[in-house]
């Protein structure tokens, strides 16, 4: 028996909602996994394949043995293909679907004994946060977080016209890597700007209030630390902002930017902001996406 899965990318954060806010994208990793009677047998096409280890060490691989072994099931032999589309460490969060593919396809293969919830609780075992696991299981637009030993979440309406460009620039960055650069603390007033924004954010978004859903992108808390890894990113951001886009914010730890757009406003939005990021001497590509 075989199944397939595909899986979103997804955007974390939105600007301020670190850890807290994802959001879904269509752009999709596809997973096939067979049982085999012993061994690995791995292949690993598209986005990043080259980077990818197709061994006992994929991440794939770990969060199929994960539900084999929560379940209290024999670790089988296994036939795995992923095929790729979402770009490795840009920030558009190629781990989490490799992580919520391979637990949604190993709970398939046992015959779904697992919930939605079940599978999120062992995403965010893996991830170590829950902002685009959570997207990435659920679709659309979600805020999750911890509340004791449970993970909550809340699906908001995606707003039907936004529009997101998303804008990829040549080089890797490794989320361990960007989330090194953090404080440990930072001032009360920054914690409060960043209060304000999520709120004014996920009221936005629940209401369909675009324009106030891109001025409420502005983080305090992580982009500026992260600015430091990202040479160019500033004025990419504020190119995007000028060329239409109502609110610009780092994609989750980084390298790329997502850019909120109205529908009908997004075209010039990507080639302003690689033209922008090419005056900092970074190449990038742009991507048209609709929230998945
Ligand atoms: N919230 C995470 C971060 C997303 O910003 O580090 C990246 O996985």
């Amino acid at each position: 028996m075989a199944v397939k899965v595909r899986v979103p990318a997804t955007t974390a954060n939105l600007g301020p909602g670190f850890d807290s806010l994802g959001m879904a994208l269509q752009l999709y990793n596809e997973i096939e996994l067979e049982i085999m009677d012993q061994g690995l047998q791995f292949e690993v096409t598209g986005a990043g394949a080259e980077m990818i280890p197709a061994t006992s060490e994929n991440v794939i691989y770990k969060a199929v043995q994960y539900v084999f072994d929560q379940l209290g099931r024999r670790r089988p032999g296994l036939k795995l293909r992923a095929h790729n589309a979402v770009p490795v460490t840009r920030g558009l969060g190629s781990s989490a679907t490799a992580i919520v593919g391979g637990l949604a396809a190993a709970n398939e293969l046992c015959g779904r004994p697992l919930s939605a919830d079940d599978l999120l609780e062992l995403a965010v075992a893996m991830e170590g946060h829950p902002d685009n696991v959570a997207a990435a299981l659920f679709g659309g637009i979600v805020v999750s977080g911890k509340t004791g030993e449970k993970t909550r979440y809340v699906k908001l309406p995606v707003p039907q016209d936004l529009v997101c460009v998303v804008v990829v620039p040549e080089v890797p960055l490794a989320t361990k890597d960007s989330r090194k650069v953090l404080p440990t603390s930072v001032p009360f007033s920054d914690a409060v700007h960043n209060v304000n924004r999520v709120g004014l954010l996920v009221g936005a978004l629940a209401t369909g209030d675009l324009e106030t859903a891109g001025a409420a992108m502005d983080d305090v808390l992580h982009e500026p630390y992260r600015m430091s890894l990202i040479p160019g990113m500033g004025a990419a951001a504020d190119a995007g902002r000028k060329a239409g886009a109502l609110g610009v914010a780092l994609s989750g730890s980084g390298p790329s930017l997502i850019a909120f757009c109205r529908a009908g406003d997004e075209e010039p939005v990507g080639p302003a902001m690689i033209q922008a990021w090419a005056g900092a001497g970074l190449a990038a590509h742009s991507m048209v996406l609709r929230p998945d």
